[in-house]
């Protein structure tokens, strides 16, 4: 090994445990862990640590709204990720939660040291709470009117019609989204922590070079709009830590949610020896820490996170490198066009490794955003994977087991293997520098040189002949062995094709062998290694990744009618049990209803799903009378994507049965049924 032995601790950001992990996500979590296989590939010491980021008012409201405690929601989810990461060959060495006594602990050590050196001041501010929930109000759970172009229903504080951004307090006719009460505006005492107490600190560190160009120009316009003191605490009710001496507040989840990346450190600290936390985080540690994140969250990265540590007299990190969005066929992930793809939809249909491969060749040290697009996605992995890279092997591998016992020759003409080791310390740069797209091209590039060799040397003809038994055999051997090397320099992309090939030729791939000799090595006799991408294929992922906005009115007959029309009724088609279940039923308490001016049909309907307020328009006008469903539970599809209407916006679906006019019943369940219960 020419460089000596570093000691690495890799992070990729911290998941929220209240959704699944998408494709969006796995950039990311893909490119961290190419980087950190690359690492111990090349023999260097590197620990990849992640955890669920679990604590915040999102967490806690959908925690409720499930019914369940935050616990266990948290701990369902994380069960998710990590089976997600897991079937994704993320090979993290730990992956932990955000809610774990060793981030508490902490968190806690981390905040007193900040307290006590004079970091946190206390400040009262005046804000938005929901006088029904009796919780302060984040700004996403205020909606209200655009104060300048006056579109109704608009979150927080920036208007989705107008672009306009502005206070949530300036929001006109503003109401509470977990209630629908109107919020009234509260003090409470909050503490800050003294970000620009590091300027100076801060403004050196992010000019000495460690962090990517677009990064450091963006920290500069920052600056130059001013550094401001950060608030950290927040009150009851919240799911997070309570801060030490400060009774009913807590810390504001994005205080701990990097220390979750030390707390996770600590938990594998804990389970082995051979670690030692300090030498990794103590002031004077001599050991690499990267933070691999998207570009959305560099803020929290680069000013707030550093200056922490810094404030804490821990030690900064070497670098954060950040990563831009992923776009699918060039557009943002949409559910109607079924371009948000779940991971687990994707593993459902394809194979892992492609992915991982696309991604590795299209990604840089930038942050520009990739786009997946799925035809050239599935036409690039079939041309240099399956095309070039595996037919190397399928082409030559046959002989060898048939005509020679399965061993190698004893390769007379080493100048295409040695020209292709020549090229690892290339590739090694291109690696450790995080320009995996370019590294992909110098590795497809010596693919075409083999594939050439092959089919020039065109070993199938040879066999033929009785007295080029040597050469065929000399061709196949010298092929499987460019074919080797190939697949060690793609072993952190591929990781699983790697393990096969490592069955199949019977020896580990690292870097420190790339020049093994092989004479009269033995092999397996081989096996199919991958696959070709079908369309039907990514059209199964498309169709099982689009939520339907399209609902069919069902026409109501006449009462008279009845018996006959329920026989005529067809069945509609189909539906498999997958389809079945993404379909969110829920106990709703009908806390308001009115009529519609000029609407015949429909009723607006507010919904109570214990601690989130929908709004649905039911045609169920001709069947109840306002005041007859106010108080009632019911079920209703509380997943069904927004749909703009010509009287706002319908955010579900009621459940309701009969032939129409009079005879329409609204579900009403047990009165044992509570509020955002889950309808099995
Ligand atoms: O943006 C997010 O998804 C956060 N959960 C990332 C946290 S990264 C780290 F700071 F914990
Ligand atoms: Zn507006």
């Amino acid at each position: 090994m020419a460089n000596s032995q570093r000691k690495i601790l890799v992070t990729s950001a911290l998941p929220y445990a209240n959704g699944p992990i998408h494709l969006g996500h796995m950039l990311e979590y893909i490119q961290t862990d190419i980087w950190s296989r690359f690492q111990k590939l090349r023999g260097h010491e590197c620990h990849y640590i992640c955890a669920d980021d679990a604590h915040g008012t999102p967490i806690m409201l959908k925690a409720q709204q499930m019914g369940i405690a935050p616990e266990e929601m948290i701990a369902q989810v994380q069960k998710e990720h990590e089976k997600d990461f897991a079937d994704f060959n993320i090979q993290f060495d730990n992956f932990h939660s955000t809610h774990s006594e060793e981030n508490r602990e902490l968190a806690s050590e981390i905040y007193l040291k900040l307290r006590d050196a004079g970091y946190i001041k206390t400040k009262t501010i005046s804000q938005l709470y929901d006088p029904e929930k009796s919780m302060f109000l984040p700004d996403r759970f205020v909606k209200g009117t655009c104060p300048k172009c006056k579109s109704e229903d608009q979150y927080g504080d920036n208007c989705d019609n107008c672009g306009a951004t502005y206070s949530t307090t300036d929001l006109i006719n503003p109401y509470s989204a977990v209630s629908g009460a109107t919020p009234v505006m509260k003090d409470s005492e909050h503490f800050f922590f003294d970000l620009p107490a590091f300027s100076d600190m801060l403004k050196e560190w992010i000019n000495s070079g460690s962090l990517q160009q677009e990064m450091a120009n963006k920290l500069s316009e920052w600056f130059e709009q001013g550094l401001q003191q950060w608030d950290i605490s927040r009150d009851s009710p919240y799911f997070g830590f309570e801060i030490p001496d400060a009774p009913g507040k807590f810390f504001y989840v994005w205080l701990d949610a990097p220390i979750g990346y030390m707390g996770s450190f600590k938990n594998l600290c804990n389970k082995r020896d051979d670690l030692n936390f300090d030498d990794f985080w103590s002031k004077d540690s001599t050991a690499e820490v990267y933070h691999f994140i998207g570009k959305d969250i560099v803020y929290f990265h680069s000013l707030f996170w550093p200056a922490m540590l810094e404030g804490a007299g821990l030690r900064k990190p070497t670098s954060v490198y950040a990563h831009g969005y992923v776009t699918v066929n060039g557009a943002k992930m949409s559910k109607s066009k079924g371009t948000f793809i779940k991971a687990r939809t994707y593993l459902d249909n394809l194979d892992p490794e492609y992915l991982r491969y696309y991604y590795a060749a299209k990604l840089s040290s930038k942050i520009d955003d990739l786009d997946l697009n799925l035809e050239d996605f599935a036409q690039r992995v079939n041309s240099d994977l399956v095309g070039k890279l595996v037919n190397l092997a399928s082409r030559t591998a046959g002989f060898i087991s048939k005509r020679f016992d399965g061993k190698l020759a004893n390769i007379a003409d080493k100048s295409l293997s040695e020209s292709f080791i020549a090229k690892q310390e290339t590739i090694a740069n291109l690696y450790e520098t995080r320009e995996f797209g370019k590294a992909m091209r110098e590795i497809m590039a010596l693919a075409d040189v083999a594939n050439a060799y092959v089919a020039d040397a065109a070993p199938w003809q040879l066999i033929k002949d009785e007295a080029k038994q040597e050469e065929a055999h000399q061709v196949c051997s010298n092929a499987l062995n460019l074919f080797r090397i190939l697949v060690t320099y793609l072993k952190p992309v591929l990781p699983k094709l790697a393990a096969d090939v490592e069955a199949f030729l019977q020896m580990e791939l690292t870097w420190n062998n790339l020049d093994v000799d092989l004479a009269g090595h033995e092999i397996a006799k081989f096996k199919a290694l991958m696959q070709r991408i079908e369309m039907k294929s990514i059209e199964a992922i498309i169709e099982a990744s689009t939520e339907n906005l399209q609902v069919t009115p069902i026409k109501a007959p006449k009462v008279e009618d009845v018996q006959t029309e329920l026989e005529k009724e067809p069945l509609a088609a189909e539906i498999s049990f997958d389809d079945f279940a993404k379909i969110d039923l829920r106990i709703a308490l009908i806390s308001k209803a009115e009529h519609i001016e000029k609407a015949n049909k429909l009723l607006r309907l507010e919904l109570d799903l214990g601690g989130e307020t929908k709004q649905v328009f039911a045609g169920i006008k001709s069947a109840y009378a306002p005041e007859d469903l106010v108080g009632k539970h019911t079920v209703m599809v509380a997943n069904l994507a927004p749909r703009k209407m010509k009287f706002g916006e319908s955010e579900g679906m009621v459940l309701a049965a009969g032939p129409g006019g009079k005879d329409i019943w609204i579900l009403e369940p047990h009165a044992g049924a509570k509020p955002g219960m889950r309808v099995m």
